[in-house]
């Protein structure tokens, strides 16, 4: 019984010695240790010794899984060292190599526009409102006092949604007006910027998509001075002070009376060019005093309060203040184009 312990004991060093991982040790720990192992069959057997044979033999047993532990144990730190040496190396970092520089993005030209516009206003006092780009023809026309019938609503020049021509993508923010009106009580100061949508075809100063930033103030005696001097006002912030502009009677079924705010163009500077389309101004913005019928039609007293409402060309504000002679370069994303802002 003395020669099988020592066999055992001799057995499992060599077997230690070979272990290359931990499983491996596991297993042979399971092999010789465990309640099946080698040496618990061993100890079994002690039964058939003489009673001074056994204790001698239990002593011996005793020591020899002691040693066999203590190997096995100390084997299990060498290899988990070793296996953290290597995971060390192979997540080594070598912090001497060059970087890769990070390219630095910056805001595009007409985001920069739009926020050069709301800090302009802002400063005036307003307040920034969002809403939706599905409309109502109700609120896109209807209650804009654009009734039935109306050329604005045609469908050649607008996307409507459903067969009853009720749901539409809005052609102008000016539906943000009435949304306003509707639930708040004058005095009213908003500008909306948002998108909308047209049934135009692409040239150097359309596109089927572009920015409008609606503007509305509605209080106590306000009157179409208010208006110019808030436009003039916005025009010399964005171009400087030396930026011509030119007021121009026209007509929205929204506002009377009605008028249009052109700036002189950037690129001829009045002669007349492709930008411009011969004209020498680009206009900018349409504007007047908001109508009686809309003001009632949302429960404000025409009598009592006035307002001005206003709607600007954002790409055509945006084109005029940065020089950009052709709108399809704005939405094109090239680069080369947008890096020089
Ligand atoms: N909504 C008009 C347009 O798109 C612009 C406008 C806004 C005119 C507000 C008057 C008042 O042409």
């Amino acid at each position: 019984m003395k020669e099988q312990l020592e066999k055992i004991r001799q057995k499992t060093l060599e077997a230690l010695a070979e272990a290359k991982e931990s499983a491996d040790l596991e297993a042979l720990r399971v092999k010789v240790l465990g309640k099946k192992g080698d040496l618990t069959a061993l100890l079994k057997q002690m039964g058939g010794l003489s009673p001074e044979e056994r204790p001698v033999m239990g002593q011996l047993a005793n020591s020899v899984r002691a040693a066999l532990e203590e190997k096995l144990t100390e084997k299990a730190v060498e290899l988990q060292a070793k296996a953290l040496d290597k995971q060390l190396q192979a997540e080594a970092v070598d912090v001497t190599i060059p970087g890769v520089a990070v390219k630095t993005g910056h805001k595009h030209p007409m985001n920069k526009a739009l926020d050069e516009v709301k800090d302009i206003f802002v400063g005036m006092g307003f307040t920034v409102v969002d809403g939706p780009e599905i409309e109502l023809s109700d609120y896109n026309f209807t209650k804009l006092n654009t009734e039935e019938g109306h050329p604005a609503r045609d469908r050649s020049d607008t996307f409507y949604l459903t067969d009853d021509d009720s749901v539409l993508l809005r052609t102008q923010t000016s539906p943000m007006q009435i949304r306003v009106m509707e639930k708040t009580k004058p005095p009213i100061r908003i500008i909306a910027p948002g998108r909308v949508y047209r049934k135009d075809e692409v040239d150097a100063t359309h596109s089927p998509m572009f920015h409008q930033i609606e503007g509305l103030v509605v209080d106590k005696g306000v009157t179409m001075t208010d208006l110019k001097g808030a436009l003039e006002n916005f025009a010399k912030a964005l171009y400087g002070e030396d930026a011509v502009i030119r007021f121009r009677p026209h007509h929205f079924p929204f506002t009377e009376p009605s008028c249009e705010v052109d700036v002189q163009c950037f690129e001829c500077h009045g002669a007349g060019c492709r930008t411009c389309k011969g004209e020498g101004w680009i206009e900018l913005l349409g504007a007047g005093m908001v109508h009686p019928k809309v003001l009632a039609g949302c429960g404000i007293d025409p009598d009592v309060y006035s307002g001005f409402a206003f709607g600007i060309g954002l790409e055509r504000a945006a084109m005029r203040r940065y020089c950009i002679p052709d709108m399809r370069l704005v939405y094109e994303n090239d680069v080369r184009f947008l890096s020089q802002f």
